[in-house]
């Protein structure tokens, strides 16, 4: 009995592998199917799909689970149209992750997946489904910051007139995505939720980030992270972000920029509009180290949302809190238009620009910040030129280290309450 079970799981091993792992190409075109059991590794036919039809062809998952062990690396996409029925599921050997994950330069971060080239669709028909199997994550790192290799889930590096869309995200293993050396990318109809269901929070789970990038389009997301839902980092030009709903993010970010005082950043030409956030740190903030580099052209529009612990932010010693009027990054031509819903405390705006910088040209228009009780806010100002003609009226000036997360003993010691 024994022997000849034995031998029926021999015969099925022997004849079932083989066809099941082919990746079925006909022409150009390569169709590729779950190798299926929780046990397999989906990764080498995934790799192999993207060698045989990634260049001038189309790729296709047919609906089933992706079983992800192993990190993708594939920057020679060209002409290439990936459709997405399946879901992903990145595995949780964490140990194998944390030294394999592929570097992307960018504050020591790494990724478990880069793809980069020229010409690409990514199409996942609202049936996409990628899965971080983030909670294995989120209880190893305990709410500590960023933890080398832990991977961002898809990177986008050296990509040129990509567009992505259609996908969901499920508990991503820290960022969503990550846009780097990129030009010309559309990412659109994007679902992404991490949310932890233990005790430790995700942390680090942002929306996107982008990077030395420029004309990227981010549009129609619903996003829940713990995180900076949308943030536009160091040398990112002309990017138009638009329709997105984040839960319990840390909203629209510039920054953080300028870490590094010797490489200079430049944001230009950014507008964020039509944004609606629930539960978030921050709506509409510009986020910077005391270094060098400018954020210029910046729009918020259109900005709704409720209980926000401190709505519009502008700081230029972020996190450290130090050195915070030596900063020479210049702040220029941000407008802040038609921002309304409720803040947590008694703050709308904390704004501390750099004596070493201040900030030139900030307009404000319809700007309509209530507490959650429906009680007035402060807007607090320091180091604006043409105050009394931007639009807002300051209730009293801004300390340099005034803190990003408001809470009633930070409100006490500042004398704000
Ligand atoms: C491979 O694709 C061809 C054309 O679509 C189809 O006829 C064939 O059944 C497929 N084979 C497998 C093993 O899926
Ligand atoms: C930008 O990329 C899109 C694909 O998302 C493509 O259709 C368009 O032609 C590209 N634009 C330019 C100027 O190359
Ligand atoms: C995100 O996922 C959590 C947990 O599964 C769920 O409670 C929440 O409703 C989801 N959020 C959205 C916006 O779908
Ligand atoms: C945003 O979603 C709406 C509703 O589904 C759709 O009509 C619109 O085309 C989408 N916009 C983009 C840029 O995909
Ligand atoms: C905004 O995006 C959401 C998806 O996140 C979509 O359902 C909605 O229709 C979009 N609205 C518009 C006006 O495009
Ligand atoms: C940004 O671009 C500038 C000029 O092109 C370059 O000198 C600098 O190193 C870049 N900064 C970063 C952080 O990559
Ligand atoms: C500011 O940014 C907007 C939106 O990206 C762009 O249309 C405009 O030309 C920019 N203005 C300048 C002076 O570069």
């Amino acid at each position: 009995m024994l022997v000849k079970s034995f031998l029926r799981c021999a015969l099925l091993f022997v004849f079932a592998a083989p066809s099941d792992a082919a990746v079925n190409k006909t022409g150009s075109a390569c169709v590729v199917t779950p190798l299926g059991g929780a046990s397999s590794d989906d990764t080498p036919q995934i790799l192999d799909a993207f060698k045989q039809c990634g260049q001038d062809g189309s790729i296709t998952f047919t609906e089933g689970t992706y079983n992800i062990g192993q990190v993708m690396d594939k920057l020679d996409f060209r002409n290439c149209d990936i459709n997405i029925y399946g879901t992903f599921v990145w595995s949780t050997d964490i140990q194998y992750w944390l030294s394999h994950s592929i570097s992307v330069v960018y504050a020591g971060r790494s990724t478990a997946w880069r793809i980069g080239g020229t010409n690409v669709n990514i199409r996942g028909y609202g049936k996409a489904l990628f899965d971080g199997n983030g909670q294995k994550w989120y209880d190893e790192n305990k709410n500590a910051g960023n933890q080398n290799g832990r991977p961002i889930s898809l990177t986008l590096w050296q990509a040129t007139n990509f567009f992505i869309d259609g996908i969901t995200w499920k508990q991503t293993q820290f960022w969503h995505t990550f846009v780097a050396h990129s030009q010309n990318i559309t990412m659109t109809n994007l679902d992404m939720n991490a949310t932890s269901n233990s005790q430790y929070k995700t942390v680090n789970t942002d929306g996107t980030d982008t990077w030395n990038s420029k004309d990227i389009v981010i549009s129609n997301w619903t996003v829940t992270c713990g995180d900076d839902c949308i943030s536009i980092k160091g040398n990112s030009t002309n990017v138009y972000v638009s329709n997105i709903t984040c839960y319990s993010s840390g909203g629209m970010c510039i920054g953080s920029i300028g870490q590094d005082s010797s490489k200079p950043d430049y944001i230009d030409n950014v507008v964020f509009e039509d944004i609606h956030l629930t539960h978030s740190s921050n709506a509409a903030w510009i986020k910077t180290y005391p270094g060098n580099g400018h954020v210029k052209n910046v729009t918020f529009r259109n900005i709704e949302f409720t209980n926000v612990n401190q709505p519009i932010y502008i700081t230029t010693c972020i996190y450290s809190q130090q050195n915070c009027d030596a900063s020479r990054i210049q702040i220029s031509d941000i407008t802040w238009e038609n921002i309304h819903g409720t803040a947590r405390y008694n703050v709308g705006a904390g704004m501390h620009c750099s004596t070493a910088a201040p900030c030139q040209n900030l307009q404000f228009s319809d700007i309509d910040i209530t507490q959650m009780d429906g009680g007035a806010v402060k807007y607090l100002c320091s180091n604006i030129a043409d105050e009394s003609t931007m639009g807002l009226k300051c209730t009293g000036t801004c300390p340099a280290n005034f803190p990003q997360q408001l809470v009633i003993s930070s409100l006490c010691r500042l004398g704000l309450t």
